[in-house]
């Protein structure tokens, strides 16, 4: 997938939380699964008539992408409309997409190809024509130019971005981290051995992934 100069760069707004302040990045958007492995009563279950699939189907094509820093993934139970399963629902740039029907392994990178052209172009569009038949509209439209801020973003200077694990873009602060490396003159920090394994796998696309 080409990049664009649409692309946002990475960003992270702070929070507080337990009474700490901690760093949390800013994506464009969640793609929710419905699994069975997560409690779902109808998608993922060859008994009724959907196709079966590990959760690995979606979760490895998302990785394979690094488009963490964009798009969160979720697997989730029941979405509701069970009768149109296998379904999922893609929230980006703030409309929420429904997609039913994903009964073909082949729908799997279909489905990440139309939202990775949407993030890069930083915009909702049509879906292709191998999705037209599985997208529908389950929401009303939202009022228009009704969009605000819930609460002010709290900014204090620090884009905090050296404070990320580069893997999984966790907030984990490098000066009591217990798993860091130093690699091209930068300590990067680490929320587990299992970051830092995939990390110094290859190091290079997780730091085009985050803009580093
Ligand atoms: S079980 Fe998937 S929508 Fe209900």
């Amino acid at each position: 997938m080409t990049e664009t100069n649409t692309r946002r760069p990475l960003s992270t707004f702070r929070v507080t939380a337990r009474g700490e302040d901690y760093r949390v990045v800013r994506v464009s958007g969640n793609l929710f699964i419905c699994s069975r492995e997560n409690g779902s009563c109808c998608c993922g279950w060859d008994e009724k008539g959907r196709m079966p699939f590990a959760n690995e189907l979606w979760s490895d094509e998302w990785e394979r992408r690094r488009i963490r820093n964009r798009l969160h993934l979720t697997f989730t139970g029941c979405l509701g409309p069970c009768i149109a399963g296998n379904n999922a629902l893609l929230q980006l740039h703030g409309r929420s997409i429904w997609f039913k029907d994903l009964n073909d392994p082949g729908l799997v990178s279909a489905v990440f190809d139309f939202a990775e052209r949407m993030l890069d172009e930083g915009k909702v569009l049509p879906p292709p024509p191998e999705l037209v038949d599985h997208v529908y509209e389950r929401y009303g439209p939202p009022p228009a130019e009704e969009w605000f801020e819930l609460v002010p973003s709290e900014r204090d200077g620090d884009d905090g971005l050296a404070r990320l694990d580069p893997v999984c873009l966790m907030d984990v602060d490098p000066a009591t981290a217990k798993h860091t490396v130093e690699f091209q003159g930068r300590v990067f920090a680490f929320c587990a051995p299992s970051c830092k394994k995939q990390f110094m796998a290859d190091p290079e696309s997780y730091l085009q992934a985050i803009g580093g």
